[in-house]
């Protein structure tokens, strides 16, 4: 296993839409283990293979607490299948370091997809499951949390990222 480089905005490649997995092959399985990887290096809850410059439709997720056993899940051709209710979260990314920001979502969905051995699976979430699997979705359309805000909270990210660039580049 590797941890692989996390594409930051705004990397174009971040707008790329990832590609259907033909078949579930140990070179597939092995970009999974990376992205966990990857993921629970940074401290995410999530991460879609287009963040790491892969780009075909595979996420992973793990919303355990910090007190809990890990829960890591592993969405292959990922769809939401059913979407309803709304809910507000304070979300943040791996390719917005240091940003947060409230963002209007589904409050339970419905999604289909296949597991780390091809097997398909269905899963109904709420809460913040519900949210990282819409987040992580949208990365594999190349759709980013900045574009769920208004104009003015957009240019208010835009200068968090600049200051947070800067107070990283002074460490
Ligand atoms: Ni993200």
């Amino acid at each position: 296993m590797t941890t692989r480089e996390i594409l930051k905005y705004p990397d174009p490649r971040l707008r790329e839409v990832g590609a259907p997995v033909q078949a579930v092959t140990p070179e597939v399985q092995a970009l999974v283990d990376d992205m966990a990887e990857t993921m629970y290096a940074s401290g995410g809850c999530g991460l879609a293979a287009t963040q790491i410059g892969e780009m075909v439709r595979i996420f992973v997720v793990d919303c355990a607490g910090e007190d809990e056993p890990s829960d890591l899940r592993v969405f292959i051709n990922p769809e939401i299948i059913e979407a309803d209710g709304q809910q507000v979260w304070n979300e943040g990314c791996l390719s917005f370091p240091g940003v947060n920001e409230e963002i209007k979502r589904a409050e339970h969905v419905k999604a289909r997809a296949l597991d780390r051995n091809g097997q398909p699976f269905e899963v109904e979430a709420d809460g913040l499951l519900a949210v990282a699997i819409q987040h992580e979705l949208d990365h594999l359309n190349g759709v980013l949390m900045i574009d769920k805000l208004n104009a003015i909270k957009r240019r208010m990210m835009g200068r968090k990222l600049a200051k947070a660039k800067q107070d990283e580049a002074q460490t």
